[in-house]
């Protein structure tokens, strides 16, 4: 066996749970990681270990979801509410994004993931842009799953940008008003080139949307669970996927028989 071969052995990979229909898993599955902050305090611990800990289970997921073939995970890590939170946690939490892609980005490539991160990406600094094209442009060749990171992103913000998009066009006699439908529309999205999510997961109990992917959830099934986030594990996982497969999708449509 070569070096870098006994040095780096392929990870394991999870089988799916046999309560899980391999036939039924969604295609893309979108998480609003929320209770870090209350996982650091009930261990007396400062907010930001809450978000080290966060980075773990979304590491977590993304594997499993990887392992078990769905296609797509959208995590919400930096929405443009998180600005006002206080200062030492937003550059605590830039640094972390930092680092982690510093540190996880040859997993990512070995393990054929391919990343984007969606939002309003002039906003955040500089080295962390960088960081985020390179990782972006190393790993859009992969093969493997799509891990949409929304950092500063907001669904509203999101859908104003793609209204003046289609405006400016517009007003350069680039686009007939007529021609914009919803897959036009889309086409500005933040997202384009993906599949909406069939599944919303969101953690720690809150049922709230939170300005998150508002077009592409019209149809998505949500599972609010009351783990926190840095708690979210493979139970938490299968739980959520079994609760998407015991729904019946309509999409506005009558019941379909078995
Ligand atoms: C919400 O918990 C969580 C966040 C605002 C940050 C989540 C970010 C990560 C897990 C890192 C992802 C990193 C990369 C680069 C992929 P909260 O602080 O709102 O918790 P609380 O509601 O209990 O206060």
């Amino acid at each position: 066996m070569s070096r870098v071969l006994a040095t780096t052995p392929p990870t394991q990979r999870q089988p799916l749970p046999h309560q899980l229909d391999p036939a039924r898993l969604p295609a893309h599955v979108a998480v609003i990681m929320d209770g870090n902050g209350r996982w650091a305090r009930r261990r007396g611990l400062p907010r930001v270990m809450g978000h080290r800990a966060g980075v773990e289970a979304l590491k977590r997921t993304l594997r499993l979801c990887s392992d078990w073939g769905i296609g797509a995970l959208t995590a919400y890590a930096f929405s443009t509410e998180n600005w006002s939170r206080p200062g030492e946690e937003v550059s605590f939490l830039m640094t972390l994004f930092e680092r982690v892609l510093e540190r996880e980005l040859e997993a990512l490539e070995r393990e054929q993931v391919r990343i984007r991160f969606l939002g309003d990406l002039e906003q955040l600094p500089v080295g962390l842009q960088s960081l985020i094209d390179e990782a972006t442009s190393r790993t859009a060749a992969n093969v493997g799953i799509r891990f949409n990171v929304c950092t500063n992103y907001g669904g509203r913000a999101e859908l104003v940008r793609a209204a003046r998009r289609l405006a400016e066009r517009v007003s350069r006699g680039e686009l007939d008003p007529q021609a914009i439908d919803e897959e036009r529309f889309a086409s500005e999205l933040h997202t384009v080139g993906e599949v909406d999510p069939d599944l919303l997961i969101r953690t720690s109990g809150e049922q709230r949307i939170s300005n998150f992917l508002l077009w592409q959830l019209a149809y998505a099934e949500l599972h609010i669970t009351d783990v926190l986030w840095p708690d979210f594990d493979a139970g938490a996982l299968v739980a959520a996927l079994k609760d998407f497969q015991g729904r019946n999708r309509r999409f506005g449509g009558v019941q379909t028989p078995p």
